[in-house]
């Protein structure tokens, strides 16, 4: 096998960056695909933890190569910030490539992005702020900056000024907020682009000639299915594809070169920002969940809301990204319940529906149809083989797998390298 996709599952936060910094170890890259520096992704080596946003996570290890490939929304002063902070921990972040056709974050977009939804009122989304959705937005509407642009001082002035009288207008008129500077931030991402110009490239033949060698990479998906743009709660989503598809898009990688996808499933599920999320527990199960698994967001440090794993969710996300491999992540969390739930299905007047409806009002109306485990009421965060874990552990992983007609790949009990559990014969 020579290229893996990790996906999350469910709606982000599932433990993506542990599983692909565990798999980095022995890949010869890492490429991210899609987002940007809305994603938080926590790895935790040798006892020292680090939240990576736009880098990806094989950024720990010294002979990995690292790309940021064209589908990523890139936010050159984050990047530059988060390379600067890993240079102050010790670790050379110089082993990374940056797509010449991503398209770039800025400081409009931002502001666009955090006026704009709080002005959407009891609508709003709960988006990260980042600019994220004002850049893609940019792209489709074909008025984008990309890096290739940021490196080429003249085209950058010409499309900055373009832009800006427009973004200007728009900010007064729609945003109440004043104009943005030309020279400003004409110097202030001419700095940028001098600081990254060594690291810009097309990856697009790097990324294929890389496979064509039969080099192990690692895509690293950002956000997860139920925030996908299509697939997931529309309009309460991200505005990219983090399904395994992406990578064909966001990367220039066809889907044949696609070998192995490996979704990330956290034990329970999570959701940052609004939209529906039907296994929610507004409970003391929930305040549980959210206290012993610390749930507060990564990037805005907001308190995730919580609840039992769905398989609805899981199952829909291995239909669309064709996942190999579960990766449970987490699982050490419910250690201390004694009952723990899956919801197998939705039951919505009267009827049970298999699949997750498109409609927001239906969704917001089904009940979870849940099957209920024993818990094992005990600590698993040193367990380092399945048949050690306990019982009841085992019947819960064995029962998910079943349920969504997914291997079990990878089992994680703590957040550190050591504290996972491999069971799959055919990941790198
Ligand atoms: P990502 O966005 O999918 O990469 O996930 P985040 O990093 O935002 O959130 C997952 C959190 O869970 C991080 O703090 C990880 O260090 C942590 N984590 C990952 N796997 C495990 C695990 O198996 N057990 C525990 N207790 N923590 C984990
Ligand atoms: P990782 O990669 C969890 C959510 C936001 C909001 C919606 C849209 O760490 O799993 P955006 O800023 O993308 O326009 O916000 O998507 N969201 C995430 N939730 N994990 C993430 O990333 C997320 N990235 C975006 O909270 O609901
Ligand atoms: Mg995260």
């Amino acid at each position: 096998m020579s290229t893996i996709v990790i996906t999350g599952t469910q709606w982000g936060d599932e433990g993506k960056g542990k599983i692909v910094d565990y798999l980095a170890e022995r890949a010869d890259t890492v490429v991210r695909y899609q987002g940007g520096c809305n994603a938080g992704h926590t790895v935790v080596a040798a006892g020292e933890e680090y939240k990576l946003r736009l880098l990806p996570s094989g950024i720990l290890y010294k002979g990995t190569h690292n790309i940021i490939a064209n589908g990523v929304a890139f936010d050159p002063e984050v990047c530059l910030q988060e390379m600067d902070a890993l240079a102050a921990r010790g670790i050379d972040a110089s082993n990374i490539r940056i797509s010449d056709r991503a398209h770039v974050v800025m400081p409009y977009h931002r502001l666009m992005d955090g006026i704009g939804d709080a002005q959407r009122g009891a609508d709003k989304i709960g988006t990260t702020g980042r600019g994220i959705g004002p850049c893609y937005m940019d792209r489709d509407d074909r008025v984008g900056i990309r890096v290739c642009d940021l490196m080429d001082g003249d085209e950058f002035a010409k499309k900055l000024k373009k832009n800006l009288e427009r973004k200007n207008a728009e900010l007064a008129a729609a945003y109440d907020h004043a104009p943005l500077v030309y020279e400003d931030l004409l110097a202030e991402y001419k700095g940028y682009a001098e600081r990254l110009r060594p690291f810009v490239t097309d990856t697009i033949p790097l990324v294929n000639e890389e496979i064509a060698e039969g080099r192990k990479i690692l895509f690293e998906g950002a956000q997860a299915t139920m925030l996908d743009i299509d697939y997931g709660t529309y309009p309460y989503v991200t505005a990219s594809h983090p399904i395994s598809g992406g990578v064909t898009i966001g990367a220039g990688v066809a889907p044949k070169r696609i070998d192995t996808v490996v979704g990330v499933v956290k034990a329970y599920c999570t959701r940052v920002g609004e939209g529906p999320f039907p296994t929610e527990q507004l409970n003391d199960i929930g305040e549980e969940l959210r206290r012993a698994g610390h749930e507060f967001g990564t990037v805005t440090g907001r308190p995730r809301r919580t609840g039992w794993l769905d398989a609805v969710v899981v199952r829909h996300a291995g239909m669309l990204s064709g996942i190999d491999y579960m990766a449970v992540t987490r699982l050490d969390i419910l250690d201390g319940f004694d009952e723990i739930k899956i919801c197998m299905g939705y039951r919505y007047k009267g009827e049970v529906l298999k699949g997750v409806p498109a409609s927001l009002n239906v969704l917001a109306e089904v009940e979870p149809i849940y099957e209920t485990f024993p818990g094992w009421q005990t600590d698993i965060s040193g367990i380092r083989s399945y048949d050690a874990l306990p019982e009841n552990a085992r019947r819960y992983l064995a029962r998910m797998a079943e349920v969504t007609s997914i291997a079990l790949g990878i089992v994680s009990v703590g957040p550190s390298r050591e504290q996972t559990i491999v069971l799959a014969e055919k990941l790198f």
